[in-house]
């Protein structure tokens, strides 16, 4: 990847809508809407609402359907300046399995499991369970060989045992986190702000949450078995990602900061290459999982 940045899944459009607003040359990936076997609309209004130190959403999925993405999207994959990463979701283990190997057929190189959204009964059952990730994990693997496969995983719950299931199944990469499970009520009317009730927390609110599962994903399950992390939750600068990477993420993704400004990967690139020659190294992979304790 030109640059150790990834938009993150779901904040960036389905496909290449950010190159309207930003340059993708400083973008290592982009992450796809993820996609489901079936189109879908989504959860009803209100469904993203701000909050202090973050925003909840509760978006639900909505999707065009993987058919429709390969047809009219995915054409365009291989002229993006960065390189793409297919998100990929379902009910079930065939849907996550079809939707896969449709991508892959398409010509993504790289594809995220999403086992982890908190806004739908979908899928969400995979990340809550190390029994159920397992063989999730197996079957998308042997159906997409030769392709980078990583793992989303949520942030709530035993994520390091999580992770050392997914590794141990055969994904390449992890990625962490998803939104935090939230919820939001106007006093006012004593109704929640997200029709469906609750929704995830994203923004600067999780941040210190994620460097601690990065810090302990990657000493625990992930250094040892050289599988990058992809640090995602709350980065809003470039302290922010040097603070993941020193945690041990090898990537760091960017998510609700792309909503506030869309040029931020440019600025965060540079504020992490001047930190890599104030280190006095040449590679920003040597200040991975470098914390002194
Ligand atoms: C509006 C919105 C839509 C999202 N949609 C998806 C999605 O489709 N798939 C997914 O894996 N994550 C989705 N996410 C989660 C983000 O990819 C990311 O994990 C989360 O926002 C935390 O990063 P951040 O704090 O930098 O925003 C979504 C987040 C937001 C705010």
């Amino acid at each position: 990847m030109a640059t150790p940045l990834v938009a993150a899944a779901g904040t960036c459009g389905v496909l290449d809508e950010l190159a309207e607003v930003s340059d993708l040359r400083w973008l290592g990936a982009l992450t796809t809407k993820s996609l489901t076997p079936e189109s879908r609309e989504g959860n009803a209004p209100w469904r993203v609402v701000e909050t202090r130190g973050g925003m909840l959403n509760a978006i639900g999925l909505a999707n065009p359907g993987v058919d429709r993405f390969v047809q009219s999207e995915a054409p365009r994959v291989t002229g993006l300046s960065c390189r793409v990463i297919g998100s990929v979701a379902g009910h079930s283990v065939d849907d996550f399995v079809l939707v896969a190997a449709r991508l892959r057929q398409a010509g993504l190189q790289a594809l995220e499991l999403n086992v982890s959204c908190p806004n739908t009964a979908d899928g969400r059952h995979f990340g809550g369970d190390a029994a159920m990730l397992a063989p999730l994990v197996r079957a998308v693997r042997a159906a997409v060989p030769g392709c980078t496969l990583l793992v989303k995983l949520p942030p709530d719950g035993d994520t390091v045992r999580l992770a050392a299931a997914a590794v141990e199944a055969g994904a390449d990469a992890l990625t962490l986190c998803n939104t935090y499970p939230a919820m939001q009520v106007d006093p006012e009317t004593r109704r929640p702000s997200l029709s469906r009730g609750t929704g995830g927390l994203s923004g600067p609110a999780v941040h210190p949450i994620v460097v601690r599962i990065v810090h302990q994903v990657h000493r625990e399950v992930a250094g040892p078995a050289r599988v990058p992390i992809v640090g995602l939750g709350g980065v809003m600068d470039w302290r922010d990602a040097a603070e993941l990477i020193v945690a041990g993420a090898t990537a760091v993704g960017l998510g609700t900061v792309l909503m506030v400004d869309p040029a931020a990967p440019r600025a965060i690139a540079r504020g992490l290459d001047a930190w890599c020659h104030r280190q006095g190294v040449r590679q920003i992979g040597e200040l991975v999982g470098s914390i002194r304790n």
